[in-house]
């Protein structure tokens, strides 16, 4: 069983109530998580894997029926998570950069050690594999990102914008990968790119001022076009009234 519950998930910056209530179930396949920008999508993501100190203030998030706050490293080992900003380590070549994220994620050695070129093969980075990270294209350093979020094959796949600034041909590298990346794991993508999980989601998640105003299948969801073809970016349109970058 793979399941992530969220229960009532509150988070205020300050006078900002950037959560108000979030609840959601999530089982295995591909979600996307669709919002205009500081619509919530980061803070969610946050909250779940536990970026952000302090915790949410209000809520609880459990995983397999169990508080994720309390599972601690039985829960950071099953996750995979790309956060939105790029901290990147310049210096570092991509191949240290992955052995030192397997580390922190207490990874076997050795086993990470035979992992890392079949990641690295699969964002298509082997010939930079030994090169420093410094002089990475901004795809580079996103596909980079996501061989890190995937070392150990984890349970649950938390990405945040995985194809911001790529251009066509990396977002379809980046979209196949996920969409390979099987059935039998939770995933979570992050986007204002209605292309980007169209054809792989098996659920929408639609954010508002941090509030979950819908969600469902896609084909349910497009039902609720009232103007124009019935599809998912009009829905967008529909919900957030602009039109998409
Ligand atoms: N550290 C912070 N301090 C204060 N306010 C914050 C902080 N982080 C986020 N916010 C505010 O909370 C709201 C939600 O931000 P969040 O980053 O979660 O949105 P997002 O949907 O990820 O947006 P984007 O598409 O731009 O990444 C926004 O109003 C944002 O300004
Ligand atoms: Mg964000």
């Amino acid at each position: 069983m793979n399941e992530l519950e969220l229960q009532k998930i509150n988070k205020h910056y300050g006078k900002k109530h950037a959560l108000c209530d979030f609840s959601y179930t999530f089982t295995n396949g591909i979600y996307g998580l669709l919002g205009p920008n500081g619509a919530g999508k980061s803070t969610l993501m946050n909250m779940i894997t536990d970026n952000l100190l302090p915790d949410p203030d209000g809520g609880k998030i459990l995983y397999n029926g169990e508080e994720t706050r309390l599972l601690k490293d039985r829960f950071r080992s099953r996750l995979g998570f790309m956060p939105q900003q790029q901290n990147l380590y310049e210096s570092m070549t991509a191949h240290t950069f992955l052995s030192y994220i397997a580390s922190l994620k207490c990874l076997d050695r050795k086993s990470a050690e035979a992992e890392i070129p079949r990641i690295i093969e699969r964002v298509e980075l082997t010939e930079s594999i030994d090169k420093k990270m410094g002089g990475f294209s901004g795809g580079m350093k996103q596909r980079v990102l996501i061989a890190a979020a995937m070392l150990g094959d984890p349970d649950l796949l938390i990405l945040d914008e995985p194809t911001a600034g790529l251009d066509p041909k990396q977002r379809v590298i980046i979209r196949n990968m996920v969409s390979e990346l099987g059935q039998d794991k939770i995933i979570i993508i992050s986007t204002h790119i209605v292309s980007d999980i169209e054809t792989i989601a098996k659920e929408i998640l639609f954010i508002k001022e941090g509030h979950l105003i819908d969600s469902g299948s896609i084909p349910y969801l497009v039902e609720k076009v009232t103007d124009g073809e019935k599809s998912l970016e009009n829905l967008y349109m529909q919900y957030y009234g602009e039109v998409q970058r």
